[in-house]
């Protein structure tokens, strides 16, 4: 091969690699402007579910694990109270004593049969869902449960929190 051929070969291969570049910084930009084109939005779950036929329920504790809630019967009275530790968000565990047990709770003596208790950092909620033990700043959220009219299903919405005596009769 001559010099000639030589620098005409470099000059060539100097020259791709400068299209390379200059098409990867115009792919760059293009792609940047198009992702422009589409809003951030994050996508959450529905707050507005459906949940079971009340009949199916059954009596004491439900958990739905899929949103992450408790619905509680007890005769024909049902409620929900969320299973999402406030502190960071974990799945709260159901910890039942299979009797009613007397606690002296901030103070005060309470009668439960059951507590949330947080496994990640040791937030303790009472039968209520009320924190008294842990980093968590709050108790746990209950939510308004009703009946769709057109199936007879159970349905929670979770954008809104109602009291802890809340109760839908059922
Ligand atoms: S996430 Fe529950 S105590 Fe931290």
């Amino acid at each position: 091969m001559t010099d000639k051929e030589i620098k005409s070969k470099r000059r060539e291969f100097l020259k791709n690699i400068g299209r390379l570049v200059g098409y990867g910084t115009l792919g760059g930009v293009f792609a940047g402007f198009a992702r422009s084109l589409w809003p951030n939005i994050l996508y959450e779950p529905p707050k507005r579910v459906r949940l079971i036929d009340p009949k199916n329920l059954a009596e004491g504790m439900n958990y739905f694990p899929e949103h992450r809630l408790f619905v509680f019967k007890k005769g024909n009275e049902v409620w929900a109270i969320s299973a999402i530790c406030q502190h960071l968000g974990c799945t709260v565990n159901f910890v039942p004593f299979g009797q009613k047990v007397k606690k002296k709770i901030l103070g005060k003596i309470i009668e439960e049969e059951w507590e949330f208790h947080c496994p990640c950092h040791g937030s303790k909620y009472t039968q209520d869902g009320d924190i008294y033990a842990g980093p968590a700043p709050r108790g746990l959220p209950h939510y308004p449960l009703e009946i769709d009219p057109a199936t007879g299903f159970l349905v929670v919405d979770m954008s809104r929190e109602v009291k802890k005596d809340w109760r839908l009769k059922v």
